[in-house]
């Protein structure tokens, strides 16, 4: 059976028989043997191989070129080289499929810019296998997190008939023809339906059901903003808890990212050595810091006040009442508190119909997480759960109540105070790996313009 490499490199003692399988990262050739040094994506680490001229394959040696696939046998034996404790001492090699000269892999040295234009081939590289292992790792270190503290997973549907945020950035699905707005009732679902810009609503009966419940999957914006933060098509993880507040929402966010950080620094070294090495240096230290230091809180009045007497010059001026703008947000987290930050209290009319009305009546609670570098990774509420304000605030955000009639019924039939978040998995990512593009972060981005792969 084949080893992955990383468990041949992962050995206690040397083996006498072990099978590998990989992509050939180089080889050098010298008089009467070669080295070949095969990597298979298990880990960041390549194995070198050493086989002998004359042992069966070595014939094909020549085609053993950098992508190509091969399988070697041979002993794992200590390695003389620096840097590596293991070799193979190959006792045959096979090649499965050579790859020609315009392999585009060729070294180093590649933009993100390019190696984006070759979405299939950019898992095989360095960076990629890196961002791609830790996504990996972290989507478990999220399922332990909430299924540790007894939280419900639920998978609520990916097809949707209402907008969640209202933001009305929902992608249309229909198998209508012509004119799909003409007679939507003889639709597929007797009504318009979208693909799902959020869990929360659907999560919300969960909740006032199970109490603790989070969801994780896909969810979809039409949002035409070609930024390095926005896709089209990205994932989030959404707890709602019933009998919670404002401030054990708040509580929970923190929480949630310590946990992530620190389970990365604990479960991702090899990888995170990586990133610290060739994307920024600060890393391993900021998520330290992000474990071990609170988080700032401050209320959306604060710190308006703060960025309009920073004195900083911003594209977009600081206005009460209206939306932190990214500039706005990384001054906070990054040049102001140097510290994730919670900002509270939002004015009602730029924040979503279902977060709850404070006492002022022009606030609602809701809450956002800004970390250093990315802006915004988490935004969540308590939810309004008296019914009467809850009929209002649809009213004031040009909503059809009619629409939400089930979702008001939580509020009709034993309500409770209850409060959740959304984290964006990718820009979760992005901020524990350093790598500054969400196209970077996430398999096949979605973005406007963009679905090849
Ligand atoms: O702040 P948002 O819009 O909140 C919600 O959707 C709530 N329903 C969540 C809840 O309370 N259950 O989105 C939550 C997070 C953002 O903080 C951001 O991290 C991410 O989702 N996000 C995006 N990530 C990538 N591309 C986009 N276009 C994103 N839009 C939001
Ligand atoms: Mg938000």
């Amino acid at each position: 059976m084949r080893t992955l490499i990383k468990h041949a490199l992962a050995a206690t003692e040397p083996r006498d028989f072990i099978q590998l399988g990989g992509w050939v990262r180089t080889r050098r050739d010298s008089k009467d043997f070669s080295f070949l040094e095969l990597n298979d994506g298990s880990c960041f680490a390549s194995i070198q191989v050493v086989a002998d001229a004359g042992i069966p394959g070595y014939e094909q040696i020549a085609d053993f070129t950098t992508g190509s696939s091969a399988v070697v046998e041979g002993s794992l034996v200590a390695s003389p080289a620096a840097g590596q404790k293991w070799e193979v001492k190959a006792r045959n090699i096979r090649l499965i499929g050579t790859a020609d000269a315009t392999y585009p892999l060729q070294k180093k040295g590649h933009t993100l810019e390019f190696l984006r234009t070759i979405a299939h081939l950019r898992p095989r590289s360095n960076l990629f296998g890196a961002v791609f292992r830790m996504r990996s790792k972290l989507a478990l270190a999220v399922h332990e997190f909430f299924q540790s503290r007894d939280f419900v997973y639920v998978q609520t549907p990916i097809i949707t008939a209402s907008d969640c945020e209202g933001a009305g950035e929902m992608f249309r699905v229909t198998t209508l023809k012509g004119n799909i707005d003409e007679q939507p009732t003889t639709d597929f679902f007797g009504k318009k339906a979208y693909l799902t810009v959020s869990g929360q609503l659907e999560g919300e009966t969960f909740a006032c059901a199970l109490s603790n419940i989070y969801t994780f999957g896909p969810t979809f914006r039409a949002e035409n903003s070609n930024t390095a933060r926005h896709a089209a098509e990205f994932w989030m993880i959404e707890p709602e808890m019933a009998f919670c507040d404002l401030q054990g929402d708040m509580d929970l966010a923190e929480e949630f990212i310590k946990s992530l950080a620190k389970y990365a620094l604990e479960h991702c070294a090899e990888d995170l050595g990586f990133f610290a090495k060739f994307v920024d240096k600060g890393l391993p230290e900021r998520l330290k810091f992000v474990v071990e230091r609170p988080f700032v809180r401050v209320p959306y009045t604060e710190a308006v006040d703060i960025l309009t007497k920073s004195g900083k010059k911003f594209e977009f001026s600081v206005v009460y009442g209206q939306n932190l703008q990214s500039e706005h947000e990384r001054f906070l987290t990054e040049e102001h508190f140097k510290s994730p930050t919670t900002v509270f209290n939002y004015p009602r009319d730029i924040k979503p119909f279902y977060m709850r009305v404070n006492d002022d009546g022009k606030t609602v609670t809701a809450m956002d997480v800004l970390v250093p570098g990315i802006g915004e990774v988490i935004g969540g509420a308590q939810r309004e759960e008296r019914p009467d304000v809850l009929v209002e605030q649809m009213k004031h955000h040009n909503l059809n109540p009619a629409d939400y009639w089930w979702y008001a019924d939580l509020r009709k039939y034993g309500t409770v105070p209850h409060a959740g978040f959304g984290l964006g998995f990718e820009r979760l990512i992005m901020f524990l790996t350093a790598v500054s593009n969400i196209r970077d972060v996430i398999p096949f981005a979605r973005t406007p313009g963009n679905a090849e792969f």
